[in-house]
């Protein structure tokens, strides 16, 4: 990209410019097919704190990209950067590259984060190039689900009732599933088909 064609872009905040709304709502849609009202009010939730939706546009006024910055509440120096997408026909000119760096400048800058993850399934190499390393899963649902040591089941639990006492004697009932877990080297991780990444910004 010449760095005249850079000078006619610019990085926005969705809410500071409603009229880009619908178009990004088709944007996003054209990737990830979803109901127009889910996608609509995702967006409109956009805000000064986060959840933050940027946007690529150029100097006609054409939106040409979106990303989303999520908080992540177990790890508040950082957030989680998602729904990056490029329009179609625009892709492989560096305009993703443009929007994550811009996005992480407003990151630091602005929100005064220190980290930014992301997870991919497929785009592992483009966030690479852009210094992304692979990381342990995060979520962004509130609990830290970093992993913890299995301690060997060696120590008798004071005061423990005898499930005889409790269960008349019936077999207790079984125990719900497990949550979905490797077990790796003794340590639990959060199982995941999505390759979760991140960035000292
Ligand atoms: C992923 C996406 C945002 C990248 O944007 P883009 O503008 O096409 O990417 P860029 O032109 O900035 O690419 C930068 C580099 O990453 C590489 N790259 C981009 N997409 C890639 C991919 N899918 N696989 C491997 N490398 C990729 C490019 O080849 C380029 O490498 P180079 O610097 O050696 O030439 C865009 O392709 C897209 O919108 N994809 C569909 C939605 C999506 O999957 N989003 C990511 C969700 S996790």
């Amino acid at each position: 990209m010449e760095s005249q064609e850079i000078d006619k872009l610019s990085v926005l905040l969705l809410h500071h410019h409603p009229e880009f709304l619908r178009a990004c709502c088709d944007l996003i849609n054209d990737e990830w097919p979803r109901s127009e009202t889910a996608r609509m009010m995702s967006l409109q939730a956009s805000c000064d704190t986060l959840p933050t939706s940027l946007i690529l546009t150029n100097d006609k006024k054409d939106i040409l990209g979106h990303c989303k910055l999520t908080p992540i509440p177990a790890i508040p120096e950082s957030c989680f950067i998602e729904t990056v997408v490029i329009s179609k026909q625009l892709r492989g000119k560096k305009l993703g590259s443009h929007l994550m760096r811009k996005a992480e400048d407003y990151c630091k800058n602005v929100l005064n984060l220190e980290k930014v993850y992301l997870s991919t399934k497929g785009q592992e190499n483009f966030y690479a190039k852009l210094g992304y390393i692979i990381c342990e899963p995060v979520s962004i649902y509130g609990c830290k689900p970093i992993s913890f040591k299995l301690e060997p089941a060696s120590h008798k639990i004071e005061n423990s009732v005898p499930v005889s006492s409790i269960t008349n004697g019936m077999p207790p009932p079984p125990p719900p599933p497990m949550p979905m877990t490797n077990v790796n080297n003794n340590y639990v991780t959060m199982k995941s088909n999505k390759t979760y990444m991140f960035k000292y910004i």
